[in-house]
């Protein structure tokens, strides 16, 4: 088992030239699709769990191939729309691609898009792909994109020894280049930094800590899910900024990967704790309750 899952993966990362079987290849990009109906935060997670977002779409052209292509990589034949990468959750009204890139083109239905508090989240429909905004935990499929050279390069992730799949408890979700389980605290625990952290611990866990920038993207993409809350990380500095540490005690090697937002770290005494926006990270004195929580639980092998 274990030596087939190896075997699959160098297959995956170093003969491969091109997207997996099961996907499409247009252009530059692999769009996997995924007939399980699922809310749009957790679908943009199970796209980043592959090294991806959910699609973003730039021009008519690959608007009209990703509908007119779903019902032949898909099971399902009762659905009628599926989830696209377009939200404005983050950004109050204004439309964005979770992928980050520009939003340039849109084939929005007739009054479309709503603007009510309970219309964030984009879906194409499968009859003439033309856009809808609906309620984002609405359970649909939805459709992953990845650039091909992910199949073709070996820098992600960097070194293929860990399985693709592995069992994290119920609520956790498995990450295969970090080899780790994060979990959120779906219920939208809001909680100053020591509690949190206490919280990740009683679940064998730390708050998470981040040495990759897949791993950065990764734990990004959990702001969908905490309802724009930023989200606590394991960083924090005993000494008022002077030295900043990890609470699970790995290198605080964060900078390499992840920027200070614009005027961050404020120069202020005392305890500080380090928040995670979807753009940079900020800190703040640790007993504010003002970040969400996801843990992060290391698998051994
Ligand atoms: C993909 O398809 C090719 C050609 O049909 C086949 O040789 C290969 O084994 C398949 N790969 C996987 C991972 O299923
Ligand atoms: C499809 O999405 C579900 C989440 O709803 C996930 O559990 C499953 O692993 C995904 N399948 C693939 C092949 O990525
Ligand atoms: C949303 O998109 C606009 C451009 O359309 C960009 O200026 C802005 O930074 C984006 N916001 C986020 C949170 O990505
Ligand atoms: C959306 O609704 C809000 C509040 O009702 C309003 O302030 C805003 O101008 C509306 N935006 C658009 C694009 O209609
Ligand atoms: C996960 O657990 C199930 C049931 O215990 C087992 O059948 C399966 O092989 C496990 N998968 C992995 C990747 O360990
Ligand atoms: C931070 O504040 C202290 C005391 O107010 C001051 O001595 C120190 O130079 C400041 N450091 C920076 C980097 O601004």
């Amino acid at each position: 088992m274990f030596l087939s899952v190896i075997i699959l993966l160098t297959f995956l990362y170093f003969v491969s030239s091109t997207c997996p079987n099961s996907s499409l290849t247009y252009k530059s990009n692999c769009y996997i699709y995924n007939s399980t109906k699922t809310g749009f935060a957790a679908a943009e997670i199970s796209c980043t769990q592959l090294g991806g977002h959910l699609a973003s779409i730039h021009d008519a052209f690959t608007n009209v191939v990703i509908g007119q292509e779903a019902p032949n990589y898909m099971h399902e034949s009762t659905m009628s729309d599926l989830w696209i990468g377009a939200t404005n959750l983050l950004t109050n009204e204004k439309w964005n691609w979770t992928d980050g890139s520009g939003f340039d083109f849109t084939d929005w239905k007739q009054k479309e898009p709503q603007n009510t508090t309970d219309s964030n989240c984009a879906s194409m429909s499968l009859t003439g792909e033309y856009w809808t905004s609906q309620n984002c935990n609405e359970q649909k499929p939805f459709v992953c994109q990845l650039p091909s050279s992910f199949y073709t390069t070996t820098s992600y992730p960097t070194t293929p020894k860990y399985p693709l799949t592995a069992n994290c408890s119920i609520g956790w979700s498995y990450f295969a280049p970090t080899h780790s389980c994060y979990g959120v605290n779906v219920g939208g625990y809001v909680a100053n930094w020591a509690a949190a952290e206490t919280y990740c611990q009683n679940n064998g866990a730390h708050l998470p800590s981040f040495h990759s920038y897949a791993e950065y993207q990764y734990l990004r993409s959990y702001y969908y899910v905490a309802w724009s809350y930023d989200l606590w990380t394991s960083i924090y500095s005993p000494d008022s900024g002077k030295t900043w540490r990890n609470s699970d005690g790995t290198p605080a090697d964060f900078l390499d990967y992840a920027s200070w937002c614009s005027g961050y770290p404020h120069n202020i005494t005392g305890e500080r704790c380090v928040l995670l926006t979807t753009t940079c990270i900020y800190d703040v004195d640790c007993t504010s309750s003002m970040g969400r929580t996801i843990c992060k639980k290391p698998l051994f092998v």
